[in-house]
């Protein structure tokens, strides 16, 4: 079993507003705020990539933890957008660290973190010292930039947890994962293709049965209940699904993360950027209960239940 004991983010400088989008789509702030909440969301400059997102979530991290890259035994960089094909992105962060152990990329597209939260977790019984799980995405390079119904959605951005070994029972609870790649089809990048396709209506409908239904089997299997979730962390895709999951699990809005606003849909960075934010801003308190729930391509999904604190 693991705690967090850290966690870290970073986006880029750059905002793109709805109204930039307005300025040369046909499209409205008003249709995209009302179908998805998102009002801004950050895009990566020029040169800058998803390794220098996820080295900034990373350190950000293990400074929040009070720990070095040396204390840290695995690297975990969960990211549908890596640099390049060959190596993998994680090579080329844990260089620029200097972590020890193996690092290796985890491909679950917007599950990607909480696939690499669990993954990291079963490991670290095994492993000299933590655990460093990054979810990091220059997702805006792989959306056609004049196609309005996936440009607007998505964002770049990273963020990073910090696993050590739990001493108190706190920590990770209970989990889920799974996939059904019969649906692969409805969010892919075709071979020979640069741009991701989605079937926006479609996924909509599948997350938020799979993300009420993976959170719910988590839930049981720690024996607890939606009433007793202190913190809701979901995947920040669209504030419509969020809201839909929510209401089904019944969980009310002011114990629900939402920060879809600010960053749009960032993927695996999604997950972990809303975990700093609420720990930074002091909503995440010893002894809560916090659960997260993901889903994305492949379609793959995943939910964690956590005792926060370490
Ligand atoms: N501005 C104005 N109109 C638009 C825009 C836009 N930006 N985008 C689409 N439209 C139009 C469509 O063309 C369509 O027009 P039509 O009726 O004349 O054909 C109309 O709006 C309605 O389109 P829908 O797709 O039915 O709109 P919907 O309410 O379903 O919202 C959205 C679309 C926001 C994509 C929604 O379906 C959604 O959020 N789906 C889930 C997407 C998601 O979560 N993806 C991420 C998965 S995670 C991962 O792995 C990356």
């Amino acid at each position: 079993m693991s705690v967090i004991a850290g966690v870290g983010m970073a986006v880029p400088e750059q905002r793109v507003t709805n109204a930039d989008f307005e300025a040369r789509l046909d499209t409205t702030d008003a249709w995209i705020t009302e179908r998805t909440g998102i009002k801004e969301r950050r895009v990566a400059a020029d040169g800058e990539k998803t390794r220098d997102l996820a080295v900034a979530a990373g350190a950000a991290a293990l400074k929040d933890a009070g720990l070095t890259p040396d204390d840290v035994g695995l690297l975990v960089l969960a990211t549908a957008t890596p640099d390049q094909a060959l190596p993998a992105t994680a090579a080329f962060v844990q260089d620029e660290l200097g972590t020890r152990g193996g690092a290796f990329d985890l491909g679950a597209a917007c599950a990607g973190f909480v696939y690499g939260l669990v993954v990291a977790s079963s490991m670290l019984a095994n492993l000299e010292g933590s655990a460093l799980v990054i979810g990091a995405e220059t997702l805006t390079r792989i959306v056609d930039p004049d196609d309005r119904s996936t440009a607007v959605l998505f964002g770049d951005g990273a963020g990073a947890a910090v696993l050590l070994p739990s001493v108190d029972g706190r920590g990770l609870l209970a989990w889920d994962m799974g996939c059904d790649g019969s649906a692969a089809g409805l969010l892919e990048i075709r071979p020979g293709e640069s741009y991701l396709r989605m079937d926006g209506r479609e996924v909509f409908r599948r997350a938020v049965r799979v993300v009420v239904e993976s959170a719910e089997a988590t839930l049981r299997r720690a024996g607890m209940s939606a009433s007793q979730v202190d913190v809701f962390v979901p995947h920040q895709a669209n504030r419509r699904i969020i809201d839909a999951a929510a209401s089904r699990l019944g969980i009310p809005e002011d114990r629900t993360v939402v920060n879809v606003d600010r960053y749009g849909n960032t993927s695996a960075a999604s997950i972990p950027i809303a975990l700093a934010e609420a720990a930074a801003d002091g909503r995440l308190q010893d002894g809560q209960l916090v659960l997260l729930s993901g889903f994305g391509a492949g379609m793959t999904w995943a939910s964690a239940l956590i005792r926060w604190g370490s």
